[in-house]
C-alpha cells in the first residue's frame, strides 16, 4: 500500500515531504520519488528502493548538475508531493515510480489505489494524442486532468474524477497554480493536516504529525483544494463542503499503527482494503475475470490436466480453501502439498501440470525448492506472491499478485485473504476458458467476489467486540479444539493456527466427521470447541457434529451465517458472519477467528506482533 505526502506553505519543502514519507515507510513500497513546483517548473527526482536512495538521487541529481533538479531548487520550493509506490500495476522501475506527469509535465500527481478502468482510458486517452510515459494505471489521472483543464485546476480534477472507477485517493499540483494543491477520494484514506500558513495533505497522519496534529479527513467522494492560508471541500459534483478538523491526540508510536494498539490488529481491519485492492481490477464487468496482468497462456490453462498447489503455514491454508473452489468451479483435479514434504517425495511432474507456490513474501526456501523442483521437472510454475520481485516471482513462469500491502505483524491476516481471492480468481478464469461454468453462475460470483470487501468490513465491525468479550472469559484456557468440514475445515486449519502462534495456547483443528474417531477423547466439560458451521452443502453434518461435541459438555462456539438459527441453538455463543455465495464463506469466516486468537494473545498481555521463536520474512527495503 503506497504512501501519499503533499506540503504547500512557506517553508523549504524537500526535506519535509521525504521526512514524511519516512513517517509512512513501515506501509512498505519499492520505490519511491518527490516533485516540486521550483522557479514555474516542476522539477521530479524519483528513485528505485528505499528512500535513502530517493534522497541520493535528489543529491546526486543536483551535484551534477544536469538541469534543474529539486534539491538545486532556487528559491527553495514551497509547494509539492512525495509518493512511496508498492507496486501493483507496471515493474518496480524508475519511469512506474510516482509522481507522474502529464504529456507537457504541466500537472503531477501521486495515486495510492487501483484505477480499474485504466486500460480503456489509456486506450481513449493514446486515441487522442496522449502519450504515456509509465505503465501504471496512475499516470492515466495526469493526462486526465491535462484533457479537462481549462484554466479551473479543482474543476479540471473533479471532472477527472468522475472518469475513474476503481478504489483510490490522488493529490494533484499544476505548473500554473503555484500555489495550490488539488486532492480527491475514493475508499482509500486521506487527511489534510493544517497548520499556521501551511497546509498537508497525505494518505496517514503520520506523514504530518510532526508538523501538526490539527487533521481533516476527507471523506468519499470529495475534492479537496488546499492553499498555505485555506482548504476547501466539495463533493464529486462541485458543492461545498464543511467540516471542522480534529486534534490527534495519537502518540508516534500509535500514529505508525494507525491508531490501532498493534500492526496485527491494523492488518486484520485493512482486510477489505486487502481483498479490494487484490480483485478489483480484475473483475472489470459482471462477464468474467480479466487477468492478463498474469502471464498464464490461454490454451495453457484450457488443457492443463492437474493442479498442484505447494506452500507453508498460512499459505497453505489459503491454498486449501482454493483447492475447493478451483475443484468445484474449474473441475481440474488439485493436490495439496505442504511445501516442505513436497520436495522429498519425488514427485512426478508433467507438461501439463500447473504448480502454484503461494507465499506471501516469495522467499520461504521449502516453497521456492518445491517450486524450483517442479519446473525442473517439466510443470509450469505460477507464483502467488505478495511482494514484486521477491524470488518466488522471478522463478516462477508467471506471476498472480496479491496486493495486501506489506504486512508488519509476523501473523499473516490479510495476506491470508488476498491469497484466498486470488485464488478464486483463478478459479472463476479456469472455469470461463474451460467452459465448466454456466455464464449466469460465473455472473453471480462476480457480484459475490464484488462485494466482499464490504462484507470483510461488515464482519469485522458485527463481530468484534463479540469476540473480545469471548476472549475476556476464555483467555485461561489450557487447550482449544476446532473442528469443521470441507471449506471451513480449512478455516479451522488457520484459525487454530492463528491461537497457537501468537496466544500460546495449544490447540487442535479436525475434521468434524473424524472427531468420534479419537480426538472426541480429548474433550471435556472446560474445552472450548470452535465450530466453523457457515453456509454449506454439509452445514447439517456439521451440526450434528456440532450436537456430539456439546454432549460431551464441551463449551461450543459457532462461526455461523447470519440467518442460521439451528446453529446458534446447539452453540454456546454463535459470531454471525455475512451471507455470501457459500463457497466465498471462508474470507469472512476467518475474521472472527483471527480477532479471537488476537484478543486471547492481548488477554494474557502477549507481544502479538512478534511472537516468540517466530520472524516474518520480509524482502522490501
Ligand atoms: C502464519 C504465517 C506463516 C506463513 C508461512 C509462509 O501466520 O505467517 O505460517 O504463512 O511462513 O510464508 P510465505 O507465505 O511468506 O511463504
Amino acid at each position: 500500500m503506497c504512501g501519499i505526502v503533499g506540503y504547500v506553505g512557506d517553508r523549504p519543502c524537500r526535506d519535509l515531504l521525504i521526512a514524511g514519507l519516512e513517517k509512512l515507510e513501515y506501509r512498505g513500497y519499492d520505490s519511491a520519488g518527490v516533485s516540486v513546483i521550483s522557479d514555474g517548473e516542476i522539477d521530479s527526482v524519483r528513485a528505485v528502493g528505499n528512500l535513502a536512495n530517493l534522497r541520493e538521487a535528489v543529491e546526486a541529481h543536483s551535484l551534477n548538475g544536469d538541469g534543474p533538479s529539486v534539491a538545486v531548487a532556487a528559491p527553495p520550493a514551497t509547494i509539492g508531493l512525495g509518493h512511496t509506490r508498492w507496486a501493483t500495476h507496471g515493474r518496480v522501475t524508475e519511469e512506474n515510480a510516482h509522481p507522474h506527469g502529464d504529456c507537457e509535465d504541466k500537472i503531477h500527481i501521486v495515486l495510492n489505489g487501483i484505477v480499474e478502468n485504466h486500460a480503456e482510458l489509456r486506450r481513449e486517452l493514446r486515441g487522442q494524442g496522449h502519450e504515456f510515459s509509465s505503465e501504471t494505471d496512475a499516470e492515466i489521472v495526469s493526462h486526465l486532468i491535462e484533457r479537462h483543464y481549462d484554466g479551473d485546476f479543482t474543476e479540471a480534477v473533479r471532472e477527472a474524477f468522475g472518469d475513474l472507477r476503481g478504489h483510490y485517493a490522488f493529490v494533484a499540483m499544476h505548473r500554473d497554480h503555484p500555489d495550490t494543491l488539488v486532492g480527491a477520494r475514493k475508499e482509500c484514506p486521506l487527511v489534510v493536516g493544517l497548520g499556521e500558513e501551511e497546509n498537508f495533505i497525505a494518505s496517514a497522519i503520520p506523514a504530518f504529525l510532526a508538523e501538526t496534529r490539527s487533521a481533516l479527513g476527507i471523506e468519499n467522494g470529495e475534492i479537496v483544494t488546499i492553499h498555505k492560508g485555506d482548504v476547501s471541500l466539495t463533493d464529486a459534483d462541485g458543492n461545498p463542503r464543511s467540516r471542522e478538523p480534529e486534534k490527534v491526540t495519537w502518540d508516534e508510536d500509535a500514529a505508525e499503527k494507525g491508531g490501532y494498539a498493534t500492526f496485527m490488529l491494523k492488518e486484520i481491519h485493512e482486510q477489505p482494503d486487502a481483498v479490494a485492492e487484490t480483485i478489483t481490477d480484475r473483475l472489470p464487468t459482471l462477464d468474467g475475470v480479466d487477468l492478463s496482468d498474469v502471464e498464464l497462456d490461454d490454451e495453457f490453462l484450457r488443457n492443463v490436466e492437474r493442479i498442484v498447489i505447494v506452500a507453508c503455514g498460512t499459505s497453505y491454508h489459503a491454498g486449501l480453501v482454493g483447492r475447493y473452489a478451483i475443484e468445484q468451479w474449474a473441475r481440474v483435479p488439485v493436490e495439496m502439498d505442504i511445501a516442505s514434504e513436497y520436495r522429498y517425495r519425488e514427485p512426478v511432474h508433467r507438461p501439463n501440470d500447473l504448480v502454484i507456490g503461494v507465499t506471501q513474501s516469495g522467499e520461504t526456501a521449502d516453497t521456492l525448492a518445491a517450486m524450483r523442483l517442479a519446473r525442473e521437472g517439466g510443470s509450469k510454475v505460477l507464483a502467488i506472491s505478495n511482494v514484486m520481485g521477491s524470488q518466488g516471482t522471478r522463478d516462477a513462469d508467471a506471476v498472480l499478485f496479491t496486493r495486501s500491502g506489506i504486512e508488519i505483524s509476523v501473523a499473516a491476516t490479510k495476506t491470508f485473504v488476498s491469497q484466498v481471492a486470488a485464488i478464486y480468481l483463478l478459479g472463476l478464469r479456469l472455469a470461463e476458458l474451460r467452459g465448466t461454468m454456466d455464464r449466469e453462475r460465473i455472473a453471480h460470483l462476480v457480484a459475490e467476489l464484488k462485494a466482499l470487501p464490504s462484507k470483510l468490513q461488515e464482519t469485522i465491525a458485527g463481530t468484534e467486540e463479540r469476540v473480545r468479550a469471548i476472549a475476556r472469559s476464555h483467555y485461561d484456557q489450557r487447550f482449544f479444539m476446532y473442528i469443521g468440514r470441507h471449506i471451513g475445515l480449512a478455516v479451522c486449519l488457520e484459525g487454530a493456527l492463528k491461537l497457537k502462534e501468537i496466544a500460546y495456547i495449544p490447540a487442535d483443528a479436525y475434521a468434524a466427521g473424524e472427531m468420534k474417531h479419537g480426538p472426541i477423547a480429548l474433550l471435556d466439560e472446560s474445552t472450548p470447541v470452535v465450530c466453523v458451521a457457515t453456509d454449506s452443502p454439509v452445514v447439517e453434518k456439521v451440526l450434528s457434529n456440532m450436537e456430539e461435541v456439546r454432549a460431551r459438555g464441551a463449551d461450543v462456539i459457532a462461526i455461523a451465517t447470519e440467518g442460521s438459527e439451528d446453529i446458534a441453538a446447539a452453540a454456546d455463543q454463535t459470531l454471525w458472519v455475512p451471507r455470501t455465495d457459500w463457497i466465498l464463506q471462508p474470507i469472512v469466516a476467518i475474521v472472527p477467528l483471527q480477532l479471537l486468537a488476537y484478543y486471547i494473545a492481548r488477554e494474557k498481555g502477549l507481544n502479538v506482533d512478534q511472537p516468540r521463536n517466530l520472524a516474518k520474512t520480509v524482502t522490501v527495503e
